[in-house]
């Protein structure tokens, strides 16, 4: 699929309701890298797991930018107080090319995608139940595909504050120093 190369959007904070520490680490890290690299400013994650928010952090310190894992205990708090559009990913919603046109207007958008067991109380507190097609698939899967409807997929370059960046080859890997680690 082509990108969708937008300079504004939504910023996007994502909810992962549910993590299972040591029975899912490598899932919840895949929503959280994904998030990160689609554009969203942070996640929240019910409940914390520490170890999760410094692996997460060592990415950001090769690769840049500001993106951050914030542990939190009571997720519907987060809901409510969420100065923006709460985004609820769940395959019974509303087909998302009927929201995101909406959506790319606001200026701030949480998006909650769930685990093995979603609470019932989600579907009432988000603003719009939103289905990334309407078959059983992943958090991740919906995720990726939610923020590049909302930002678009960013292009190459070095993140601010990156001491490393990927030059793009047809063939092979290269990667360019940017700077030392302070
Ligand atoms: C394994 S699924 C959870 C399925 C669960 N049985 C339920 O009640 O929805 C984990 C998460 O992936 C996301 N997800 C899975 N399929 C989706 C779809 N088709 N559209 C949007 N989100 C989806 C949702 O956020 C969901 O909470």
């Amino acid at each position: 699929m082509p990108s969708r190369p937008r300079k504004a959007g939504p910023r996007v904070s994502v909810l992962r309701v549910g993590h299972r520490a040591g029975r899912d680490p490598r899932l919840t890290t895949h929503v959280a890298l994904t998030a990160r690299a689609l554009g969203a400013e942070r996640l929240y994650l019910h409940p914390p797991d520490p170890e999760l928010a410094q692996r997460v952090r060592r990415v950001g310190e090769m690769w840049g930018g500001s993106f951050e894992v914030e542990g939190v205990d009571d997720w519907k708090r987060v809901v409510r107080e969420f100065d923006g559009v709460v985004v609820h990913l769940t395959m019974y919603g509303q087909p998302i090319s009927a929201v995101a046109p909406k959506l790319r207007t606001q200026s701030a958008i949480l998006l909650v995608v769930g685990g093995a067991k979603v609470p019932s109380a989600l579907y009432g507190l988000a603003a719009h139940n939103v289905a990334v097609g309407h078959q059983p698939h992943s958090e991740v899967a919906a995720l990726a595909i939610a923020l590049e409807q909302l930002r678009g997929v960013p292009g190459p370059g070095a993140w601010p504050g990156a001491t490393h960046a990927i030059v793009p080859q047809a063939r092979g890997k290269r990667v360019r120093k940017v700077r030392e680690l302070a």
